[in-house]
């Protein structure tokens, strides 16, 4: 250790007024009763855990990486924490890794280098106590021979006294109730905490957290990366602009997927306009047209498990809590599955035959074993919207926006519907959206143009159940334009 960097930590322990004076590179315990010496040395850089490697074709995001560590106008001196927010497979985990990269190859501004990097798997506190265990170990600190617990406690409560600088990655965080003692704090102009999560809760926020919602690509991004990954694998010629614009915007731009579409083209020498065709024929299956030998990148899930595990998690709360009406989540998703991904009013889900259909029916031995469920009414519709959206399944900007779902999450809940069910639900829809049809139109045209759409779309989505007859109704108010 040098003299500044001893003089730097001396300064930071008398701050502290206890925690640790340093020797050499020894670290002494002198708390105000017992005094304790650590025989270890400290290996100057402290790594622990090891960051994923860039994908490939890996794309550089300069903006949202500035936008998640550059400085916000505005914003309180005391941001710790940035909670990069964002669906599965956007990119969170490698914009983390690129700036933890970045972090620790360059200097800042001050032209200090990074100290202590701590990257952790957070999606179970379990192992992010073990990874603060694991650097109070390799910084000595004095509860280095206790439990993980206990070593975790003791390198959290050490941070802030920290005066070098240091950055923790918590990626995907999974449980934020579990989170409370775990999020690190000290001093912003040492340290960085940068967390990913798939969670929209209010609980992300807050403190010292500052939440950076997560987007996907745009159109030039996106095809930029599908040209660069064929071009890697010697393949430019599967590329074809016009189709692959088209099929970057039906997979929904989201870097996960266009990974693994890039991966099956490479394998089977199929171009972009070949695959958009495949992609569009509703009879073959995601599981089929993202394949798991297509996780080139080791994601380490199938794309249509990476969108739903937020809908596992968001079940398992409803079978849980007393207030929750089980299976409305997924009732209401295969419903919103059937609409036009440019958005649809909630309200067409707290129409009375929307409402009847989404009341719970536990079906043979269930109704032995599960509690009685609470009726659905317009308010648990509504909470249920809420709990959608803050598990990244729906999106909606304003209480008052339409309601939209990625164009793949869509996909992978409709490929769940079964046979049978479709012919249903795609009524049940086409009765909710009569129910709302303004009268006169006159006066309501944003409103009647929105449901026009997502009649025309159902209609086709479903085909031929609403055309057969009886011909549903909706389909009239279509053909109108
Ligand atoms: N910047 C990028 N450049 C290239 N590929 C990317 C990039 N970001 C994401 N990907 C692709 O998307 C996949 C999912 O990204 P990841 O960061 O793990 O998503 P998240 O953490 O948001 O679920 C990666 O395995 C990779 O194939
Ligand atoms: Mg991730």
């Amino acid at each position: 250790m040098t003299a500044d960097r001893v003089q730097r930590a001396r300064m930071s322990a008398r701050k502290a007024n206890k925690v640790t004076q340093v020797f050499g590179d020894q670290y002494n315990q002198t708390g105000a009763d017992d005094e304790q010496t650590i025989p270890e040395k400290v290996q100057w850089p402290v790594w622990v855990g090891g960051l994923p490697h860039p994908a490939s074709a890996f794309q550089r995001r300069a903006l949202v990486e500035q936008e998640i560590i550059g400085p916000h106008v505005g914003e309180s001196d005391d941001i710790l924490c940035r909670v990069l927010v964002g669906d599965g497979g956007v990119g969170k985990t490698q914009l983390a890794a690129s700036i933890a990269r970045n972090q620790r190859d360059t200097p800042d501004a001050q032209g200090r280098r990074l100290e202590l990097l701590v990257w952790t798997d957070a999606s179970d506190p379990e192992l992010i106590t073990a990874s603060y265990a694991r650097a109070a170990r390799k910084l000595c600190l004095p509860e280095a021979n206790e439990s993980d617990h206990a070593a975790a406690e003791g390198f959290l409560r050490w941070l802030p006294t920290m005066e070098l600088r240091w950055l923790i990655v918590l990626d995907n965080i999974t449980e934020l109730r579990h989170m409370e003692s775990w999020w690190p704090d000290g001093h912003h102009r040492n340290g960085t905490v940068l967390a990913t999560t798939r969670h929209r809760h209010a609980l992300v926020s807050g403190g010292n957290r500052r939440l950076v919602p997560i987007g996907l690509y745009d159109d030039e991004q996106a095809t930029a990366y599908l040209y660069r990954r064929l071009a890697d694998a010697q393949r430019p010629r599967l590329f074809e602009q016009k189709s692959a614009v088209e099929l970057v915007g039906t997979l929904g731009h989201l870097p996960l997927a266009l990974s693994h579409a890039a991966a099956y083209m490479i394998d089977r020498g199929c171009d972009t306009a070949a695959y958009l065709h495949l992609f569009r024929d509703t009879r073959n299956q995601l599981p089929d047209l993202l394949p798991v030998e297509a996780d080139t990148d080791s994601y380490g899930q199938p794309v249509a498990t990476a969108l739903l595990l937020s809908l596992k998690s968001l079940e398992a709360r409803e079978a849980s809590e007393a207030a929750g009406a089980p299976g409305l989540s997924r009732s209401l998703l295969q419903l919103i599955a059937l609409m036009d991904p440019i958005g649809h009013p909630k309200d067409l889900w707290m129409t009375q035959r929307a409402l009847l259909h989404l009341q719970p029916s536990p079906k043979g031995w269930q109704r032995l074993f599960i509690r009685r469920a609470p009726d659905v009414d317009s308010q648990a519709v509504e909470n249920a919207l809420v709990q959608l959206h803050n598990y990244a399944l729906i999106n909606q900007d304003t209480a008052q926006s339409p309601i939209r779902l990625h164009a793949l999450t869509r996909r992978a809940i409709f490929d769940g519907i079964n046979a049978g069910q479709l012919p249903v639900l795609a009524r049940v829809a086409a009765d909710a959206i009569l129910d709302i049809w303004p009268h006169p139109e006159e006066g309501n045209s944003e409103l009647a143009t929105l449901l026009r759409t997502n009649a025309a779309f159902l209609i086709k989505e479903t085909h031929p159940h609403l055309l057969t007859e009886p011909q549903h109704g909706c389909v009239r108010k279509v053909g109108r334009e």
